[in-house]
């Protein structure tokens, strides 16, 4: 059958045998690795974005959930819990219902998208909103978990990583070869931890020649691993990347140095230009956080930092449908007015200057 089957079972041998037991998925993964010909013109590379909204709840968290989450069920766990700045409470609250267990999530009051809020509602998560920011909920729900049968589900859960590593062994079996260069945006710094790996793990096994340059991308307002301490006040428009003291920090630190990569800034402004070219050229809409690859691209090409004809990739997080406002706003601010016309085609001709 061609039935894809999820990051688990398609990458089984590459998987710790505790989450194979009793195995909680949703299909994830096999996510496509589009051509982007719009960046590939404006940076002479040839370049490529994984696409990962096209994940069961709209984000690269379902890899690294079904590996958390079977796990937990392996082990008879009832209860699970995560901080997030959204994305995370999405998939959690999914797995966990297919699994029949409770999820309880812990989010930054009036700073989660709403379609990420709705999901983690739909799926029955018992969603808590604290009066503090993505940092204040990791630190409270690692004290639960510590101090109650609650299992947590955050990146810090090795688990989560060994799901995650999978999007590194996709792009490595789709071009045949790792990439010269991958970027992605930085967060809670689980997931360049985990592409670390799989691509790691992908060239120490002889599948790839090589591992690729690890380039990372935070948002200025909260890019702590970029100015070299915690930022107690993190602020974004990406409000999934709104965190001021990354979880696997050690482990991105780790990653940009052994790739010989970067992890840099990138402004709101940049970020959301990424956005808007990865909507009006690439035809890919994602949320404003899964742009800051892009944006870092364009920024250090800028600055004449990427080197030509290199084959380049780059995540792209979440699907814009977690956070479509951003698509109706100009960019000096304003609201995109939509055109009236009345039903007859003379007018909508002309609406359209035809
Ligand atoms: N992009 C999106 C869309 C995210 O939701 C996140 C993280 C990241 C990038 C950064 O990934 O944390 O592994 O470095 N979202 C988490 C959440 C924090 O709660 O959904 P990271």
């Amino acid at each position: 059958s061609r039935l894809w089957r999820g990051v688990i079972a398609e990458y089984a041998d590459r998987m710790p045998a505790h989450v194979q037991q009793k195995i909680v998925t949703l299909g994830e993964g096999g996510t496509p690795l589009v051509p982007a010909p719009a960046l590939s013109e404006r940076t002479g590379a040839e370049v490529y974005v994984k696409v990962e909204g096209m994940n069961p709840t709209g984000s690269f968290k379902d890899r690294g959930m079904t590996t958390a989450i079977s796990a937990a069920a392996g082990r008879g766990a009832r209860v699970v819990v995560c901080a997030s700045t959204g994305n995370t409470s999405a998939s959690a609250a999914a797995y966990a219902t297919r699994a029949g267990m409770i999820c309880a999530v812990l989010v930054p009051e009036g700073k989660i998208a709403m379609g990420k809020l709705s999901q983690a509602v739909a799926h029955g998560a018992r969603l808590l909103q604290v009066d503090g920011n993505f940092d204040d909920c990791l630190v409270a729900a690692r004290k639960l978990a510590d101090t109650h049968p609650v299992e947590l589900v955050n990146s810090v859960n090795p688990d989560r990583i060994e799901g995650q590593k999978t999007a590194a062994f996709e792009i490595v079996d789709a071009l045949g070869d790792a990439p010269d260069i991958h970027l992605l945006p930085v967060g809670n710094a689980g997931n360049i931890t985990a592409y670390w790996k799989g691509f790691t793990e992908y060239a120490d096994a002889g599948v790839a020649s090589r591992t690729p340059a690890m380039w990372g991308f935070q948002a200025a307002g909260a890019a702590p691993i970029v100015k070299g301490h915690p930022i107690d006040e993190p602020d974004t428009i990406a409000t999934a990347i709104r965190i001021g003291n990354p979880a696997s920090w050690q482990q991105a630190e780790e990653a940009r140095d052994s790739s010989g990569g970067v992890i840099e800034a990138v402004t709101d402004e940049q970020i959301l230009a990424a956005h808007r070219i990865l909507s009006a050229e690439v035809g890919v809409f994602v949320e404003p956080a899964s742009a800051a690859g892009v944006a870092g691209l364009l920024a250090r090409h800028e600055r004449g930092l990427v080197p030509a004809g290199a084959r380049i990739t780059i995540t792209v997080t979440g699907h814009g449908l977690k956070d479509p406002s951003w698509a109706l706003r100009t960019p000096d601010g304003g609201e995109v007015e939509p055109v009236r016309v009345s039903a007859d085609v003379v007018s909508i001709a002309d609406a359209l200057s035809l």
